[in-house]
């Protein structure tokens, strides 16, 4: 019972915590919001709140661009700027698109992010508000990287945008997990190896009638095989001699007897 009521308040919070990325990027559409909009702003939740900038130049002028992910780019503003360009060396800043008008699309390996809504144009676009396109495509090795300016289409006399695009894991498709070949090679084996051993056992038992130990496939070859093993091993990885074990072994008065006939009968065969 406790558990149950434990699990229903972890997911009640997590259905809140979804839900402050969906308010805080608000979707166009009105109160209809889009379920698969809804889907792919919690796909981006890692991300949020964080600030990626790059910059520009046009002729004379160099612009730095903010954007932050599903978040005010001045937090302390509730004038919900999710982009921003602002000139260097100046404090002229233009927004060119808000988290309230928020649009997101996808396919098989990139997210396509639009901020509406951003500061008029001037003179440009029949004076609409700016926007930003943000394309998001799937990298493995990065959670969020590579944020820059491709273009600023202004020459069209509307639907002017602002071109981005950058680096993301989070717009990758969902692996499929498929085995490698060494692990299959290793399943084989083992499998192979079972049914040798089980096999074996099997003849051994009904056909041959072996008891016991005997009963192990090749029991023989395999002992054999362990000794060589062993002696290989005893004569790569040792360092000094076996026999050598002696001159260590502590001198009790017991022994001092014993020790000149041992050496004599080393000497025999010499
Ligand atoms: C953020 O906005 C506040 C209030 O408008 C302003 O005083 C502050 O300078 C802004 N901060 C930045 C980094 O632009
Ligand atoms: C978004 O917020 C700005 C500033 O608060 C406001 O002027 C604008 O009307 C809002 N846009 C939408 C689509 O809600
Ligand atoms: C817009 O026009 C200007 C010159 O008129 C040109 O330099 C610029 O590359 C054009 N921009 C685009 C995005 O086509």
């Amino acid at each position: 019972m406790h558990a149950q009521l434990w699990c229903l308040c972890l997911a009640v919070v997590s259905v809140i915590a979804d839900d402050v990325l969906v308010d805080d990027c608000i979707l166009t559409g009105g109160d209809k919001k889009s379920s698969a909009e809804q889907a792919l702003l919690r796909t981006l939740a890692p991300l949020q709140n964080r600030k990626f900038e790059t910059s520009s130049k046009e002729g004379e002028d160099a612009y730095v661009y903010t954007f932050v992910m599903c978040g005010r780019v001045n937090s302390s503003k509730s004038t919900n700027e999710g982009l921003v360009q602002s000139k260097v060396g100046s404090s002229e800043t233009s927004v060119i698109g808000r988290i309230n008008d928020t649009h997101i699309l996808s396919g098989t390996d990139w997210i396509m992010l639009f901020y509406k809504s951003g500061d008029k144009y001037d003179g440009h676009c029949d004076k609409e508000p700016r926007k930003a396109m943000v394309m998001i495509s799937c990298n493995k090795n990065t959670l969020g990287d590579g944020f820059t300016i491709i273009s600023e289409e202004r020459n069209k006399s509307r639907d002017c945008f602002y071109l981005f695009e950058m680096d993301s894991s989070l717009a990758c498709p969902p692996e499929e997990s498929h085995l490698s070949v060494g692990s299959i090679l290793l399943i084989v084996f083992a499998v192979l190896l079972a049914v040798y051993i089980i096999g074996g056992f099997i003849y051994q038992r009904f056909v041959v009638g072996a008891k016991g130990i005997e009963q192990f496939p090749n029991i023989t070859f395999w002992q054999e095989f362990g000794n060589l093993v062993a002696d290989g091993c005893d004569f790569v990885c040792r360092s000094r001699p076996r026999s050598s074990e002696t001159a260590y072994r502590g001198v009790g008065d017991d022994q001092l007897g014993e020790e000149p006939e041992e050496r004599d009968d080393h000497l025999l065969p010499m």
